[in-house]
């Protein structure tokens, strides 16, 4: 399992992922972050324009520290979760003051509005860290590939996620950005909370839950 999942994934994303996004395929970790941090709670029908604008109106990471929180706040407005907006703001004068963005997630993490997951994506597009993220898509991907049976919202149980989510990632760094985009666009598109599509599913040989039809009872998700 741990070394056929990366190379189905990535051949499959290679071909098959979206590759037409705004932000697709960029090493630049002021676009990557930009993007990540707008994607976290909103859809990308609706980030699209709002990332368009922004790189319109603060190009760099200079422009964005540089301009008055009120500017950024305003350009926010529609998006929601306004504290992304003052992160971003933080996050930008911090990046400033140090020059640049740091290279490794553990650095990236530190960082106002940067989570695990986040830093993570951020490492692994534009540095090639060989660390996998861990958002709710892959959470459910991972539980269904795994027939992963524990409440998924449990902390001991997202620990036991965050490695069983490193053990799979691709032996060659160089692969980490295809392989970071291709789980992403495996659970937004194919393994989907409902009627995941399986037969077109590039690891469905290897998921646990397809083998034994279980798709529909994982994740194990309590409300919290
Ligand atoms: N959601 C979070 N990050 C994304 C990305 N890079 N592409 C598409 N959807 C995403």
């Amino acid at each position: 399992m741990n070394t056929e999942f990366a190379p189905l994934l990535i051949a499959w994303q290679r071909r098959h992922g979206r590759h037409e996004l705004p932000w697709s395929g960029s090493r630049e970790p002021y676009r990557v972050w930009l993007s990540e941090v707008m994607l976290q709670q909103t859809q990308v029908a609706t980030v699209r324009a709002y990332y368009a604008r922004f790189l319109e109106r603060f190009p760099d990471v200079h422009a964005l520290a540089a301009a008055p929180l009120d500017a950024v706040l305003a350009l926010w407005a529609g998006l929601g979760y306004y504290s992304r907006a003052r992160n971003l703001h933080a996050c930008a004068q911090a990046v400033a003051a140090l020059g640049g963005f740091p290279r490794t997630a553990a650095e990236l993490e530190q960082l106002p509005g940067i989570g695990r997951s986040t830093a993570r994506a951020i490492a692994a597009f534009c540095f090639d860290e060989r660390l996998s993220i861990l958002d709710g898509n892959v959470k459910r991907v991972l539980a269904r590939l795994l027939a992963f049976e524990q409440d998924t919202a449990q902390a001991r149980a997202q620990r036991e996620l965050w490695a069983l989510a490193d053990a799979l990632v691709p032996t060659r760094a160089a692969d980490m950005p295809a392989y970071t985009q291709g789980l992403m666009d495996l659970g937004s598109t194919l393994c989907t909370p409902r009627q995941p599509r399986c037969g077109e599913c590039p690891v469905a040989v290897l998921c646990q839950a397809q083998t034994q039809g279980r798709q529909a009872e994982l994740p194990v998700k309590s409300r919290r």
